[in-house]
């Protein structure tokens, strides 16, 4: 009795459970009381609810694991302890789209235990925030002889209202790089997170998962109607997680939002994410970047060595020239080593060198050359998939970065599964990506991967993380059927609420951009300059080739426009059809507006009441009058405006446009 009234008495906890009949149900209430989680032990079996504010938003879903031998720790459950507890604290964004972040929430923790002669224990952390839940499941290491293998995790999401949602599928060939699907959820295939749904009853949602590590990702089945399942991705041979002794899964997410934007306002999945481990910051920052890349996936040059190789010392000095002309700092060189063959993109193991490079590439005359124009080199390494080759060069091919005074580097995972056994979303590549990120701070690079495993926050523990690819990109646009218009209207709410995207932006000439068959980009120019604050990433491609930017007063904003924010704002939105973003500069007192459409012509209007106090000029870059995806989209008109806070703008999005404005502080 001493012991639990000392255990009662604790400051730093409230806790719940010191009564002598055992209770079986507990809640949690967000700060603000938006959100809350209500635990309920069902005849021993854990369960939770999720409600907004009166609204039911998923009704009792289960919880719990199988492990090998059909071993299930999901009932016979009793509860031994429960607290709760408050966290308000805020942070500061090594880079970012807002630089300073409040985390509020307040957590409920039980810890359960099996009533049967097993008596093994299993916490569940549960966390309400204002813009949403969380949880995740901990077994705390105890009396288990062998290794755990779990077969599958139970959570069930059962929503309680229907609604219509857009999705990629998973288990699929090109991982995460496919068009949006739109359906109810009760019609949804097994799908990849972030998984958005418009609920019918009003709310925007969204499922993901924060912190994931040593452990496997998870994509989202249909159960019956709108209960879903949460499906982990398996190793190949069917196990899901190879643990031993205890585990912790990652953080469970569901974004609850009442309006479009809020969702992307919202930095729930960062906060559960641990705070930066990273000592050294020296080497890392945003940047925007040229490249020897649009030129190889519009075919005017080859990745691999012959007649037409981009990677060339000559090509690469001429880049730089280039690059310097423009007064841009970073440039791309993709293809410099041994190892492509015009095949190179097969699902096969080959073999890339690291260090090697090709017959007319020398690195050491283009870095020279870079570093007298002040314009640093970007590496790349593409593994192809081949993780066995990469793994064995990979020290040796990041030291000669090191060497050469590289600190960027993109890595690319071209095929279908790793290895060509494990899919880039199991448990095999989740331990994989973080293996090559802590690699590369150890070598001070920073990392933007391409075919990446879902981005889950791993930024804010690894600021050297700085974009992924982890969706269709620009270059879709220049060897498939291209990108619909919607498609970047989409991804603000999909792809984009996981983290930062290297979605290469840019492309600033539309009609004359030629792929395998004459293939053009559905877009305006406008619309390219807008993506650089409609799609965050710290790092921005100037994708098209650098005599398209040459001379063209639209580059202008591509100049200005910069890739580290206080602050970001999403004005008016509607998932897939147009959404507005402004953002504001962190280092002076300009704000950035992008505006983008879908397939229809919109007229906005913009409320300019973000603005700070004082005069602005608006320099706007917008579609002409009659411009749009069929008619003349390369042409942008710029004019300029003085404006204020109190004042609207009118501005006219093409079919398939956007705009894209600089408030520059006066
Ligand atoms: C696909 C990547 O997304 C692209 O950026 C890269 O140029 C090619 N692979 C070659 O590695």
């Amino acid at each position: 009795m001493i012991k639990k009234a000392l255990l009662c008495s604790s400051v730093l906890l409230s806790l719940l459970a010191c009564t002598e009949t055992k209770k079986t149900d507990y809640s949690v209430s967000s700060p603000e009381s938006k959100n809350t989680i209500e635990f309920k032990l069902l005849d021993g079996m854990p369960s939770y609810a999720v409600k907004h504010g009166e609204k039911e938003v998923l009704t009792p879903s289960k919880m719990g694991f199988v492990f090998k031998d059909n071993d299930s720790l999901a009932s016979n459950f009793e509860i031994v302890t429960a607290e709760t507890n408050e966290v308000d604290n805020t942070w500061d964004q090594v880079w970012g789209e807002k630089h300073t972040i409040r985390n509020h929430y307040n957590q409920l923790t039980i810890h359960l235990q099996e009533k049967a002669e097993t008596k093994r224990k299993l916490d569940i952390e549960f966390r309400a925030f204002d813009d949403g839940i969380a949880f995740r499941y901990i077994f705390p290491e105890q009396e288990i002889k062998d290794s755990i293998f779990i077969m599958n995790e139970l959570t069930e999401f059962n929503l309680k209202d229907d609604g219509n949602s857009w999705w990629i599928p998973a288990y699929k060939s090109n991982r995460y790089e496919h068009l949006f699907t739109k359906t109810k959820v009760s019609e949804i295939d097994t799908v990849h997170t972030p998984y958005t749904i418009k609920s019918d009853n009003g709310l925007y949602l969204s499922f993901h998962e924060a912190d994931l590590k040593n452990f496997a990702s998870y994509t989202v089945a249909k159960k019956e109607g709108t209960h879903l399942d949460l499906d982990l991705m398996p190793w190949h041979d069917g196990v899901k997680v190879r643990t031993t002794k205890s585990f912790q899964t990652p953080w469970r997410t569901l974004q609850i939002g009442e309006k479009p934007g809020d969702l992307i306002e919202s930095y729930l999945v960062l906060n559960l994410n641990e705070p930066n481990k990273l000592d050294d910051l020296s080497y890392i920052e945003s940047y925007k970047y040229t490249g020897m890349w649009w030129g190889m996936h519009i075919s005017k040059y080859s990745f691999w060595e012959g007649p037409n190789h981009g990677a060339s010392t000559k090509n690469c000095l001429e880049y730089i020239d280039e690059t310097n002309e423009l007064g841009i700092h970073h440039m791309l060189i993709e293809g410099w080593n041994k190892g492509w063959t015009p095949a190179w993109y097969e699902n096969k193991m080959h073999e890339f060198s690291f260090t090697e490079p090709t017959d007319d590439f020398d690195y050491n005359t283009v870095v020279d050359y870079a570093n007298k124009k002040g314009v640093k080199i970007i590496g790349y390494h593409e593994t192809g998939s081949n993780i066995i080759n990469y793994k064995k060069q990979i020290d040796a091919g990041m030291q000669l970065y090191k060497d050469l005074g590289i600190h960027d580097v993109k890595i690319g995972q071209v095929g279908d599964k790793l290895n060509m056994i494990e899919w880039h979303g199991s448990q095999f590549g989740v331990e994989y990506y973080r293996w090559v990120l802590e690699k590369a701070a150890q070598y001070q690079l920073t990392v933007n991967f391409h075919e990446p495993i879902k981005d889950t926050g791993e930024r804010r523990t690894y600021p050297n993380m700085m974009a992924r690819e982890g969706a269709r990109g620009q270059e879709y646009n220049a060897w498939s059927e291209g990108n619909p218009p919607s498609h970047t209207a989409l991804l603000p709410f999909t792809r984009m609420l996981a983290g930062p995207m290297d979605f290469t932006p840019g492309v600033l000439d539309i009609m004359e951009t030629k792929g395998y068959n004459n293939r053009r980009i559905n877009t305006t120019a406008s619309k390219q300059l807008a993506l650089y604050v409609v799609l965050y990433s710290p790092i921005q491609m100037l994708a098209d080739l650098p005599e398209n930017y040459i001379g063209n007063p639209a580059f202008q904003f591509l100049v200005d426009v910069p890739t580290d924010w206080e602050n970001t704002k999403v004005l008016d939105a509607e998932i897939g059809e147009y959404i507005t973003t402004v953002r504001k500069d962190l280092k002076s007192d300009d704000w950035y507006l992008g505006s983008i459409t879908n397939e229809k012509e919109r007229n906005i209007e913009v409320d300019l009441s973000f603005l700070g106090e004082g005069s602005y000029e608006a320099q706007m870059y917008t579609d002409g009058e009659t411009t749009d995806i069929n008619s003349d989209p390369s042409n942008v008109t710029i004019t300029n405006k003085e404006v204020t806070a109190s004042d609207k703008l009118n501005v006219r999005l093409g079919a398939g446009g956007g705009a894209a404005i600089r408030f520059k502080k006066l």
